[in-house]
């Protein structure tokens, strides 16, 4: 049917989500295409979304989130008024573009980096300016500089980036946020921060104080595991996340979100060690790759980047052969999430192969 609609829509590239675990009579499959974490939630939290959330969900959620606003503002030593909450960072990041860029404004990224960017952009009718990852897959703070105008609203750092699991160096980072003019919003998009073990690297929040420009985006979704749930959370300056709330989806985030948030809160600890499983899963992938013979960028999220180029397609299928869905882009490269050992080591068996045959 021919509808009426803003031209600009037509231009947004759709969302390919990571797909399920491929279906193989007698596989056991495994889905290690969307950076999830492995673990189920922890029982302290399907306990407390029992008991505290579910005999309320005939109300509405209490939509600043004020008892999860006020954790996170203790912990990181804000004020409440510097804190809001989203469905997910997906939709923080949201708010954010739609606050801050509008048609004729432009919004600065790295690419290749997380495949939302020009989706929130194109929908808020503002222009995505992408600047090239360097060999590296890391940012390339200098020509991201230099794609800085008097048209850009919001500059996108994304640390680690999704997909090349490349950190950012703080230096990097300083040299972005003092090129930046001190009224033009600079996104840190930190969704696998916790997962990031460079020493180099920046943390946004030591920035925040001296450049109140500086917007930081977290989530629940990766190393809280809570990804089904639909939490994330955005750290600035006070009149920034005002802004930001007028934007948002009233009501968006569920009050069993914002009961296992602050479940997950409680049990830290206990999280933080599976995300040290993580990461030691990951150095036992990445040793066992480059024995294999692959060169691949250092990750620092829960996953790893295989530059593929044109047999991107062909070694994907490899891996749905075997019951491992990974995510592909195509001509470019694939995208491997840390999953079970299991999950793990059959990746290592397809890398292995694939090696073998000249990839
Ligand atoms: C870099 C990056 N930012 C943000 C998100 C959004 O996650 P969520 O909306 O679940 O918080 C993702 C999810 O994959 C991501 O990779």
């Amino acid at each position: 049917m021919s509808y009426r609609h803003r031209p600009i829509v037509d231009t947004i590239p759709g969302y390919r989500q990571g797909k399920p675990a491929p279906a193989l009579p007698g596989v056991h499959s495994y889905k290690v295409s969307s950076n999830e974490n492995p673990f189920g939630p922890l029982p302290s939290v399907t306990k407390a979304i029992a008991e505290h959330a579910l005999e309320r969900i005939n109300r509405y959620p209490d939509m600043r989130g004020w008892e999860v606003v006020s954790r996170i503002a203790d912990r990181y030593g804000l004020a409440p008024e510097q804190v809001q909450l989203g469905c997910g960072s997906t939709e923080i990041i949201t708010q954010l573009v739609s606050l801050v860029a509008g048609p004729g404004d432009e919004v600065v990224y790295p690419w290749r980096s997380f495949e939302a960017y020009p989706i929130i952009v194109a929908g808020a009718g503002a222009t995505s300016v992408q600047v090239p990852n360097r060999p590296d897959g890391s940012h390339d703070v200098d020509a991201m500089i230099a794609a800085v105008t008097d048209r850009t609203r919001l500059v996108i750092l994304n640390n680690p980036n999704n997909p090349t699991s490349a950190s950012l160096a703080d230096e990097d980072a300083r040299r972005v946020v003092a090129a930046v003019p001190a009224d033009v919003i600079v996104l840190f998009d930190e969704a696998y921060f916790q997962f990031n073990t460079d020493p180099d690297t920046s943390v946004a929040k030591d920035l925040m104080h001296d450049h109140p420009n500086i917007v930081i985006a977290h989530t629940f979704s990766k190393a809280y595991g809570l990804a089904g749930l639909r939490i994330g959370y955005a750290m600035g300056a006070a009149d920034v996340i005002e802004g930001m709330q007028k934007v948002a989806l009233p009501f968006g985030v569920s009050d069993v979100a914002q009961q296992a948030a602050l479940a997950s809160m409680d049990v830290r600890d206990e999280l933080m060690r599976r995300v040290d499983d993580i990461v030691v899963e990951r150095g036992r992938m990445v040793a066992a790759l480059r024995e294999q013979g692959w060169t691949l960028p250092e990750p620092y999220g829960n996953f790893f980047w295989l530059e593929l180029g044109k047999r991107t397609a062909e070694a994907a299928d490899r891996f749905t052969a075997v019951g491992l869905s990974v995510r592909a882009f195509p001509d470019e490269g694939i995208r491997i999430s840390i999953g079970e050992r299991f999950a793990n080591d059959r990746v290592l068996e397809v890398c292995a192969a694939l090696r073998d045959e000249g990839f």
